[in-house]
């Protein structure tokens, strides 16, 4: 037992992160059910959608499973009335102040956990009464920090700075990164790429693909004038590198991404035009598995590698 398997009542300190166009109700209970903590994807749900999934989980796992918010959702607060009223007990939100929901949350008995890239972000998330902060490095698909900091850096800075419990994101899919994450500092990670690439994540079959094909060096952070993302480079990342050369207002950048570039990519599998969303640690993720199975090797992985360090004298 740790701090995080305590608060959630979960067997292992693995949490599948929210993901758009890819975590739904068939991926977090999936996770549920192998010991970890599911969440489902608010963000790329309209609040009919959510319900439906939010129920369909509840039926596939007796275990306790979240949902992510990321609190630049139009319709937030139809959002969270929904989670309210379907009974959801844990909440992760993410890009946006952490003090808007979290007491509202709370007051009505659900575990909050809010996402950030700073410690200074932590602190807040802290000062506003979060359960526990997930803090995620650069190296992280989906959106991110703009400063650049790197999970291995992130880790102990945010360490330094907070006393609740700590979820390390970004760069971790293997037991030996979430050794690595925890001997950092962290009591639990969250995971995404690695969750992308299993049977149960709701992304295209073209996606999942090309997910377990990239390899090093062929992501890359980019729109940080809009909302900074890790993109594969693709067609459409190249078509971004070519206005940049311009110097693009931020309207040019908005007229090129458009509105449904996320799930004509990971959703559709257009793989030329649509936004492909991925971690650095694609490199390393090279079959697309089953939940349990994936759960069940980065635990084996975590428990060879523990028993390795301890033979490292200095
Ligand atoms: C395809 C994709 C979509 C994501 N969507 C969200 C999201 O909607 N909300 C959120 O808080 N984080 C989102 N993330 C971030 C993940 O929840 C998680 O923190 C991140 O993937 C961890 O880093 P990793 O990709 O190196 O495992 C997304 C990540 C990916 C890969």
């Amino acid at each position: 037992m740790n701090a995080i398997t305590q608060l959630f009542k979960i067997q292992y300190p693995i949490i599948q992160g929210g993901m758009i166009w890819n975590s739904g109700y068939k991926l977090a209970s999936a996770v549920s059910n192998a010991g970890g903590l599911g969440l489902i994807g608010a963000g790329s749900m309209y609040p009919d959608v959510l319900r439906e999934h939010i129920q369909k989980c509840q039926q596939a796992t007796s275990k306790p499973f979240g949902v992510n918010v990321p609190m630049l959702y139009p319709n937030i607060e139809e959002i969270i009335q929904i989670i309210i009223e379907e009974g959801v007990k844990i909440v992760f939100t993410s890009a946006g102040n952490p003090k808007t929901w979290t007491t509202y949350l709370k007051e009505h008995g659900i575990t909050v956990v809010h996402v950030v890239s700073s410690s200074k972000f932590a602190l807040k998330a802290q000062e506003a009464g979060v359960d526990a902060v997930v803090a995620e490095g650069f190296e992280a698909g989906g959106h991110n920090g703009r400063e650049e900091t790197t999970t291995l850096t992130l880790i102990p800075m945010v360490k330094e700075k907070i006393a609740i419990p700590l979820i390390a994101a970004g760069g971790i899919a293997t037991g030996r990164g979430m050794l690595a994450a925890m001997v950092l500092g962290a009591d639990g990670v969250q995971m995404g790429s690695r969750f992308v690439a299993s049977f149960e994540s709701s992304a295209h079959a073209n996606f999942k693909q090309t997910v377990i094909e990239t390899g090093e060096g062929d992501t890359q952070l980019t729109l940080k004038e809009l909302a900074p993302v890790r993109l594969i480079k693709n067609k459409f990342y190249n078509d971004l590198q070519e206005l940049y050369q311009n110097c693009p207002k931020k309207e040019d950048l908005e007229l090129l991404l458009g509105k449904r570039r996320a799930k004509r990519g990971m959703f559709e599998g257009d793989l030329i035009e649509g936004e492909l969303e991925i971690g650095q640690i694609a490199g390393l993720i090279h079959e697309v598995k089953s939940v349990q199975d994936i759960i069940d090797e980065v635990v084996l992985e975590f428990r060879n590698a523990s028993q390795e360090i301890k033979g490292i004298v200095l």
